[in-house]
Order: structure tokens, then C-alpha cells, then sequence
């Protein structure tokens, strides 16, 4: 059988990334976070001047990008922007890139490294539509955007960043609203995925949720 992979997909800042972490932690699995891979194109687009409106340029730099990841930290040859990449203007920019198909194919390959044993826990938007369609278990963690928006909010705070919450809400909405119209492997549940609404659950229900759907499987 192949290497289980549970893919967790959804709109952003709905608790993705930590969730995926911590069952990631529980199974004793490796994590990929997707969105670090967008938004270190985005940080690499930015520092070297490229012209983000130029697809085939931006898709030469997610084909270059010289990346590793030590727990939980991001390198940029070998330089550690695990701050840099969680700014709103990079985020941002990811998002538009993100859209670029000739971008997506270029980090196709490089997602599915990830997928090694015991299994991987896999967070994005395409996980389970695009990149691992064979996986097993497809969670479409959902939360309306109010809660969402005000959990971001308390991210970037406790980071030192600052942050406005209408102005976050807004930004979330065109983000979601770009994720989910774009041609290229819209944010859209996979017709086999399990839709989790956190919108009322902690982080450990959540995680619990998603291990009980796991343990139902095996
Ligand atoms: O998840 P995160 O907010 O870090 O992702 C940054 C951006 O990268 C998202 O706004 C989304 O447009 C894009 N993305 C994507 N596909 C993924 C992961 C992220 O298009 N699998």
C-alpha cells in the first residue's frame, strides 16, 4: 500500500496549520505545510526584484527556490525567514501567485517529496483535490470568517506584528474569494473529503475530530 497521507484543506487561517501539526505529532507522521512553499516564492519573488505579473519568471523562482525546513522553522538558503514569510505583503503576494498554473506545477514535485513513512499530514488548499488524490482521509476544515479572522488577528499579535481586524477581514475575504474562482485547482472540498467546521471547537477537539476520522479508517 502506498505511504497514508491525510490531507487537510481549507480557507485561510481556519486552523490548518496547527492542526496538521499537532496530528502530525499525534501519529508520529511528518507535516508538510503547503502554503510556506507559496509564500517562500512570494518573499524570493519580492528580494529579487521579479516582476510578480510575470508568470514564467515567477514559476523559474518556485523551480529554484532554495528551501529546508527544521522543526517547524523555514530556511531560505539557509537563512531563517520563518517570521518573513507569515507578513500580510507576503501573504498577499502568494495568494496572487498561487494562481499561476506554471507556479503550481513547479512545486508539485517537491510537495510530494514530503510523502515519506510513516505518513505525512498535508495542509493547504489542494491537498486533496491536486497534489495527494489518492490520499485516504481528506479533511475541509471550515470556520466562518468572523472566527477566523479574529484568531489571525491574536496570531499576529502574539508575533509582534501589528493587526487590524476589519482590515484582516477584508483581506481574508478577497483571499478566499481569489482561492476559490481561480482556474488553477480552486480551494474547493474533494467530493470524497470529510468537512470539519471549527468554527466552535478548540484546537484539541479539533485535532480530535480528525483522529477519530483517521482511526475509523485503520
Ligand atoms: O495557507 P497559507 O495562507 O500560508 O497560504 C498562502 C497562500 O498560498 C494562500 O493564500 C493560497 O492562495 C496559496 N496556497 C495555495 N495552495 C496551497 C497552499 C497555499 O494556493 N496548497
Amino acid at each position: 500500500a502506498r505511504i497514508p497521507v491525510i490531507a487537510i484543506d481549507g480557507p485561510t487561517a481556519s486552523g490548518k496549520g496547527t492542526i496538521a501539526m499537532r496530528v502530525a505529532q499525534a501519529l508520529g507522521w511528518s507535516v508538510l505545510d503547503s502554503g510556506a512553499l507559496y509564500r517562500l516564492t512570494a518573499l524570493a519573488v519580492l528580494e529579487q526584484g521579479v516582476d510578480p505579473a510575470d508568470e514564467s519568471a515567477v514559476a523559474e523562482v518556485a523551480g529554484r527556490l532554495d528551501v529546508s525546513f527544521h522543526n517547524g522553522d523555514v530556511f531560505l538558503r539557509g537563512r531563517d525567514v520563518t517570521q518573513a514569510i507569515r507578513e500580510e505583503r507576503v501573504g498577499n503576494l502568494a495568494s496572487r501567485i498561487a494562481a499561476y498554473g506554471a507556479v503550481r506545477e513547479a512545486l508539485l514535485g517537491r510537495q510530494r517529496a514530503f510523502r515519506v513513512a510513516p505518513g505525512l499530514v498535508a495542509d493547504g488548499r489542494d491537498m486533496g483535490t491536486v497534489v495527494f488524490p489518492d490520499a485516504p482521509l481528506k479533511i475541509f476544515l471550515v470556520a466562518d470568517v468572523e472566527a477566523r479572522a479574529k484568531r489571525r488577528c491574536k496570531q499576529l499579535k502574539e508575533k509582534g506584528f501589528s493587526a487590524n481586524l476589519s482590515g484582516l477581514l477584508e483581506d481574508m475575504r478577497l483571499r478566499d474569494e481569489r482561492d476559490r474562482s481561480r482556474a488553477n485547482a480552486p480551494l474547493v472540498a474533494a467530493p470524497d473529503a470529510k468537512i470539519v467546521d471549527s468554527s466552535n471547537l478548540s484546537i484539541d477537539e479539533t485535532v480530535a475530530v480528525v483522529l477519530g476520522h483517521w482511526s475509523s479508517l485503520v
